[in-house]
Parts: structure tokens; sequence; C-alpha cells
């Protein structure tokens, strides 16, 4: 366990369990042993039903600068073939059972962006950014968002964020679909908790099948998440995705 992620489940919530990202020194950048604790929080999530609904929080103006930048250099370097650990928090992410809100206030890049995708609702402040630098980082779209981003807000938003790597103001975000409301930055965390505990209140069997029908089979995320691993794993280890982290870590 690590207090880079915050698990809480806070009283003024009940059933509701909240994932935070806590790093803020490195814009709560996410390293293995956080992609290790929140997959066993999701875990958690399935397996007791006292917890009824999982929200994700950052911290003040930052959800989460995507993976750390030194673990994938240190991954790329290592030679390693076992997937990277973000690869088993996705899936844990594609297959929670009880479902799942984010809150984001600022900056949300890389896998703070497509984590969203995972969610069910998404509450941001009117200053958030969503940005997936993957191809700048000689790197592939990931997390079934090849797959999902077209389904939420079809081809041209998906490739202008995922592939051209544009950012997507709060605004924009909710114009193409990705975020269900935006407001004021003192009001991300309020508002993503009492929607997290309105969920987590309702009949749990209806919502579950409600939620299963709404999101559709997972066979096919969890196709797209394996296929995506291929190429991002082989583009992790590539000189031109080593060259653009060596950048960032010298700057
Ligand atoms: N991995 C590791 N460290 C990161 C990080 C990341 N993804 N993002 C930010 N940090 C660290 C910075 O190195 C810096 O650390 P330092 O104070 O020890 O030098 C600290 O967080 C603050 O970041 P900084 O760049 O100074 O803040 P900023 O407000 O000027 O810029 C970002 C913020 C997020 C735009 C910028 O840090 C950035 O581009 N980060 C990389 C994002 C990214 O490409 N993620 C991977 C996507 S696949």
């Amino acid at each position: 366990m690590t207090d880079h992620i915050l698990i809480e489940r806070p009283q003024t919530s009940p059933g509701v369990l909240v994932i935070r990202f806590n790093r803020p020194d490195k814009k709560n950048a996410i390293t293995s042993a956080m992609y290790q604790t929140m997959t066993a929080a999701l875990t958690e999530a399935n397996s007791d039903p006292n917890i009824r609904a999982v929200a994700f929080l950052g911290t003040e103006g930052c959800f989460s600068a995507g993976n750390d930048m030194g673990d994938f250099l240190g991954y790329a370097m290592s030679g390693s073939k076992e997937p990277p650990a973000g690869a088993i928090f996705i899936k844990a992410l594609a297959l929670c059972e009880k479902p799942m809100v984010s809150g984001v206030d600022g900056l949300a890049i890389g896998i703070g962006t497509t984590l969203h995708m995972h969610c069910d609702m998404t509450v941001a402040s009117s200053r958030s950014l969503f940005k997936t630098p993957f191809v700048d980082l000689a790197l592939v779209p990931e997390a079934a968002s090849s797959l999902l981003a077209p389904k939420i807000m079809g081809h041209q938003c998906a490739f202008a964020m995922l592939v051209a790597g544009e950012g997507f103001s709060a605004a924009a975000a909710h114009a193409a679909g990705q975020v269900w409301k935006v407001v004021e930055p003192d009001a991300v965390e309020a508002e993503t908790l009492a929607l997290a505990t309105s969920l987590a209140a309702k009949p749990p069997q209806a919502l579950k099948i409600a939620r299963e029908l709404v999101r559709g089979p997972r066979d096919e995320v969890l196709a797209r998440i394996d296929e995506e691993l291929v190429h991002f794993t082989a583009q992790l280890k590539s000189p031109e995705a080593r060259a653009a982290f060596e950048a960032f870590m010298k700057r």
C-alpha cells in the first residue's frame, strides 16, 4: 500500500469507496505501486457487498498527469516480458462490477483521461484539461480507448484526442460526451460524492443489471485492451519512445 493512493470510505457517503490520487508534487503521476493499490481496491469493491459505488478523485487542480514517466523509462530499459502494472489495473477497471463515477479538477493526462471512459458518470471542473499525448510519446492509445472513445464521441473527436493529441477543455469534453457535468472547481468533490452516494442508495440488483445493459458485454473491451497492449508494450521499448521519456526526464 502507498499513501500516493488514498482509499476512503467517507461516513457521509454510505456505500461509497473513494480511490483518490494523492501525489500532488508529481501531478498525481501513477507509479506501479499506485496501480497495484487501485487494482486491490477495485477487487475489494467487487467482493464487498457493502461497497455499492466507486468514486475516483484527485487533488486540487490535478486529477492525474498519467503514467509516471520514470516508470515508463524503467520498464522500457528492463527488458521485462511481463505486462506493465497499468495493464492489470486497466483490466480491473473494465471488469469492475460496481458503478464508477469520477471527479476531475484540472489536469487529466494519458490514463488520467482514458480512465473516465470506463466510468459511468464524470464530473469535471471548468478548469479541467483532458489530453492524451500517446503518439507524441511514440505510444498508442490504451485502456480500450481506441474502442470506447469513437463510441463516446465519434471518429473526429476521438482521433483529435487519441491520435492528434489535442487537449480538450472541460467544455469540449462535455460537448463530446466524455463528461456528464461541468461545475466550478470547489464543487467537484461534493458533486462527485453526491452522485456516488445516490447510486449507492439504489436497489443494487436492478442497478447492476441496468448498468450491464447500458455498458454492454465486456468481451470486446477486454479483447481491445489486449490488442492495444501488444502495440503499447512494443512501442514502450522502441528507441523513439525511450527518446521521448528521456527528453521529459531531462527537462
Ligand atoms: N511522470 C513523472 N513525473 C511527472 C509526470 C509524469 N507523467 N508529470 C509531471 N511530473 C512531475 C514533473 O517531473 C515535476 O517534478 P519535479 O518537480 O520533481 O521536477 C512535477 O511533476 C511537476 O510537473 P511540472 O511539469 O513542473 O508541472 P507543469 O504544471 O509545468 O506541467 C504537465 C504539468 C502534466 C503538463 C507536465 O508535467 C507533463 O506534460 N507531464 C507529462 C504528462 C504525460 O505525458 N503523461 C504520460 C501520458 S501517456
